[in-house]
């Protein structure tokens, strides 16, 4: 097998890079582990910054995502039992989300991508990349029992962050930031409609809480956890009174309960891996970096990591220059950091941190109360929220 770009992962980064390199006439086989069923089912993030809506558009995959996506104008953060509305829209000069689904996104890039006929493989295993040095890269891979290696000019690693390729970079240039929450998340997926259109992040004594949504009808939550938790330690029954006790109001907010649909456990951490680029081998997404999902920033970062990787291809297809693919690191990691910033910052703001002392809770109170209470801390807020620009 031959082509030009080899794209390892079939998540939203590695989907849309296929996209993105298509319309600009540049060939690319995906090859990813698990099955389409899986992939299409995979219930993730939730909310798309503006600018990853936008590229999305530009990408001719957005129809499905105009006509169900919800628009958000605006957020709640909520504490002692009262409610503080960030205006996204009024404080970012007419900036929203949108909320809509990783798993449509995903749907909506690869119903995207069986149309251009390009090879996307499911089912792959074995994937094994070599000569990033060189000017001749390979992936050679196992696929329904048979043996195939893809000659090809890049490989881009979008492969998460349990995926191969970032063990590929030589160890001695590779500087890994880590840092391990002492918490989880437990989200569920609800058959209930959502009691009211905008998201709801909550700080309360037993935890951290977060009311979301996926559409109309169905509702989505996460309830802060101990990191080693299981499914089994949390019965229907427990789940709602965390949820109902940190979510509730002074004035008589309820939710709306339902059958439980999905559900799972999600650790959080953060995690840098520099740099994004070594010879012939992009990192993009998760398999670079991960943030804590505070800030719902993650699969926006993975969007803006291939919009540059992706400039950058067609500027050294077109005429030649590789001055943006050589850039490629610096101009991502300058907004993964402020990604990662921001999502330490939620999360470190919003969180029952086990172990702290009087004083920092206090810290953290006084924080909310500040970020939420005057123009300044709201504008921070909503100018991270809705997605920083990318700076070429
Ligand atoms: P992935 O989605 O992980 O895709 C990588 C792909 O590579 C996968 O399909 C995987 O199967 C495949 N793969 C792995 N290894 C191999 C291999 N060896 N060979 C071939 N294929 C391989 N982000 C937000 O922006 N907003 C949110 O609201 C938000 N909420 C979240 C809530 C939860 C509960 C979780 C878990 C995450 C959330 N995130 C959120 C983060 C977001 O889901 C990820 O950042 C996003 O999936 C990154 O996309 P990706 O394509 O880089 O990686
Ligand atoms: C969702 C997930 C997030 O991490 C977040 O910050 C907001 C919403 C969601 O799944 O809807």
């Amino acid at each position: 097998m031959r082509t030009q770009v080899a794209i390892v992962g079939a998540g939203p980064a590695g989907l849309l890079l296929a996209q993105l390199l298509h319309n600009e006439g540049i060939d690319s086989i995906v090859v990813e582990n698990r099955s389409r069923e899986y992939v299409e089912g995979r219930i993730r993030a939730g909310v798309l910054e503006q600018g990853a809506v936008d590229i999305l558009n530009a990408a001719g995959v957005g129809d499905r995502m105009r006509r169900e996506g919800l628009v958000h104008d605006g957020f709640e953060m909520r504490f002692h039992g009262q409610s503080h509305r960030i205006d996204l829209a009024r404080l970012t000069g007419g900036k929203c989300i949108t909320v809509y689904g990783q798993h449509e996104v995903v749907k909506d890039l690869i119903a995207a991508r069986v149309t251009t006929g390009r090879p996307l493989l499911f089912d792959v295993a074995d994937v094994r990349v070599t000569g990033i040095d060189t000017k001749h890269p390979q992936v050679a891979f196992t696929h329904e029992r048979k043996s195939h290696v893809i000659d090809c000019d890049f490989v881009a690693g979008c492969d998460g962050f349990h995926g191969v390729c970032r063990a590929v970079m030589p160890a001695h240039i590779l500087r890994i930031y880590e840092k391990v929450y002492p918490f989880a998340w437990l989200g569920i997926l609800v058959d209930a409609p959502p009691v009211q259109n905008e998201l709801v992040y909550a700080y309360h004594d037993r935890g951290f809480a977060l009311f979301s949504m996926r559409s109309p009808t169905i509702t989505r939550l996460y309830v802060q956890c101990a990191p080693e938790d299981e499914l089994s330690e949390w019965p229907d029954a427990r789940i709602w009174h965390e949820l109902h006790t940190r979510l509730e109001t002074k004035d008589g907010w309820k939710l709306n309960e339902g059958p439980m649909l999905q559900r799972g456990i999600t650790p959080m951490r953060s995690f840098v891996a520099e740099p994004m680029r070594h010879g012939r081998l992009f990192l993009a997404g998760d398999a670079a970096h991960i943030v804590p999902p505070t800030g719902a920033k993650g699969m926006n970062l993975a969007v803006g990591d291939v919009a540059v990787l992706a400039r950058g291809l067609a500027e050294h297809y077109g005429d030649g220059r590789d001055s943006l693919l050589d850039r490629y690191s610096e101009i991502c990691l300058r907004r993964v950091w402020k990604g990662e910033r921001f999502s330490w910052h939620m999360t470190s703001m919003l969180h029952r941190f086990p172990g702290n002392d009087e004083f920092q809770w206090r810290m953290q109170l006084a924080e909310l109360d500040y970020y939420t209470g005057s123009v300044a801390g709201r504008t921070t807020i909503a100018e991270n929220y809705v997605g920083l620009p990318i700076e070429l």
